[in-house]
């Protein structure tokens, strides 16, 4: 009995102690493996120009003791390139080591992740286990962007007509460059108010902020202004609108005089950048006959009226000119009396005011010619019956004793069309003759 008794006993402390053996044994087996569920790499974030020292990783969370008197994993670095991290063994915790550097996401160094690996092995069991850490560089907003040239320059036709976009020299990489990325790295062009040229705000403009192009909103006038110092600032796009960076450059626009154009009409399209305009169809409206029995017998047809304007060859060297050869403009019975036919725009070197004059070919004064403005407006409603053409002379003139001015004869010509029926396409010059 004392012998079974025996026996049981040392059963059972065998029993116990191999149970702890085999604990132990499983927990050994353990160690190096990830204390935590979800992917086996860790991955966390960082600001580009974070400070050193900044932790990267507070714990790893590898099972296992790597300190102490009986440490039972050990801990190490591998593909730490350029040391960029520095490993605590014993906390488990990943720092950044931004020593008399520092960490740039953008160009030139560019390091957008660190990847590293957290050596683990296992002293009991002699096993080794790697753990991924990839650290993504977060983008800040720390760069400027920053003009490829100091200044820029483009010289401008006076008689450029507005809208037309005067400058793309912002275009491609030849603007303003920001090394950020995303929205921190894309650029905005705006004009700004310069205290020094007043008017250059409102007589440019970028309706269109990330090109940069540059159009005219206001007239030039070589005459009055022949240099712009137009600002322009150029912005990142960073959401956070106080952390926008921004830098400016100075635009110089130089006014070309009009004059070393030929003629030509306005408003001038420039053909691809040459010194030609497109040609040009002017189109109005002119009112039919107010006679009650005329009205009558036009009704639900319409009226024509063409109009052409030839320009003569300067009878001096230095007198008004005008810039078109002539018009062309097809009207209906819609106009009203005093709407505006043609704006006659004369251009005088020296800057004189133009003083503008129907000389011939209206005795009834159905045309009304502003003598200031040039504009021609009709002043009495067409007569087809009567007369279904005319030839104006029209001449500008600076107003010198020497009387220089351009000659323009004008020829309207009333044509009644037909239902369906088109207007002619080529009216013939020959009636164009200088007087
Ligand atoms: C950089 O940070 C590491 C980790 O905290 C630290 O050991 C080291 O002394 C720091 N270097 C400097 C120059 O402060
Ligand atoms: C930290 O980085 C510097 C510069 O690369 C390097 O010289 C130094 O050895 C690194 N320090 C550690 C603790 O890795
Ligand atoms: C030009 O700048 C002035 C001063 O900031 C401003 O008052 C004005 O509205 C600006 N003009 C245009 C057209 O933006
Ligand atoms: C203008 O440029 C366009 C496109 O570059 C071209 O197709 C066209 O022939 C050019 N016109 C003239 C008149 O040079
Ligand atoms: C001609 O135009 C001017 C300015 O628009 C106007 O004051 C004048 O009344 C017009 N004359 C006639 C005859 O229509």
């Amino acid at each position: 009995m004392v012998q079974q008794l025996c026996l049981w006993k040392w059963f059972t402390v065998g029993m116990a102690l191999a149970a702890v053996l085999a604990q132990a044994l499983a927990q050994n087996d353990e160690d190096c493996k990830l204390a935590r569920t979800g992917p086996p790499a860790t991955i966390v974030p960082i600001d580009e120009e974070s400070r050193n020292g900044t932790i990267l990783v507070d714990n790893m969370l590898i099972k296992g003791t790597a300190g102490g008197p009986d440490p039972t994993i050990e801990l190490s670095l591998k593909d730490n390139v350029d040391y960029w991290v520095i490993l605590d063994p014993i906390k488990q915790t990943l720092y950044l080591n931004s020593t008399g550097r520092v960490l740039d996401r953008d160009p030139p160094m560019s390091i957008q992740s660190i990847v590293v690996q957290v050596q683990c092995v296992n002293k009991k069991v002699g096993t080794i286990i790697n753990h991924e850490v990839r650290i993504v560089v977060r983008d800040r907003n720390d760069n400027s962007p920053q003009f490829q040239q100091q200044h820029y320059h483009v010289a401008v036709n006076e008689l450029t007509p507005v809208g037309t976009t005067i400058f793309t020299g912002f275009s491609g990489n030849n603007g303003a460059i920001d090394i950020d990325d995303g929205p921190n790295g894309q650029i905005e062009y705006v004009i700004q108010y310069n205290p020094n040229d007043k008017t250059s705000n409102r007589t440019f403009d970028i309706p269109l902020t990330l090109s940069g192009a540059v159009v005219l909103r206001e007239r030039l006038n070589y005459e009055e202004k022949t240099r712009y110092f137009v600002i322009v600032q150029a912005n990142d796009r960073a959401q956070n609108l106080n952390e926008r960076r921004t830098s400016t450059t100075t635009l110089t626009v130089d006014v070309l005089d009009g004059d070393d154009l030929g003629p030509m009409f306005l408003p001038c399209v420039l053909v691809n950048n040459t010194r030609d305009c497109r040609p040009l169809t002017y189109q109005a409206s002119l009112p039919e006959l107010t006679d009650p029995q005329e009205e009558t017998k036009v009704k639900c047809r319409s009226s024509i009226t063409t109009v052409y304007i030839e320009v003569l060859p300067p009878n001096n060297q230095s007198p008004p000119r005008f810039p078109q050869l002539m018009y062309s403009l097809e009207v209906s019975e819609a106009m009203r009396i005093g709407a505006v036919l043609l704006n006659l725009q004369a251009f005088d070197r020296e800057g004189d005011p133009i003083q503008y004059l129907i000389q011939n070919g209206d005795p009834q004064q159905v045309f009304n010619l502003s003598q200031s403005s040039g504009l021609l407006a009709l002043g009495k409603p067409l007569d087809r019956e009567s007369t279904d053409r005319y030839i104006l002379i029209v001449t500008a003139s600076d107003g010198r004793p020497d009387g220089l001015f351009w000659m323009c004869s004008l020829m309207f010509e009333r044509l009644l069309l037909e239902e369906g029926q088109d207007p002619p396409k080529d009216p013939g010059w020959d009636y164009a003759k200088p007087f």
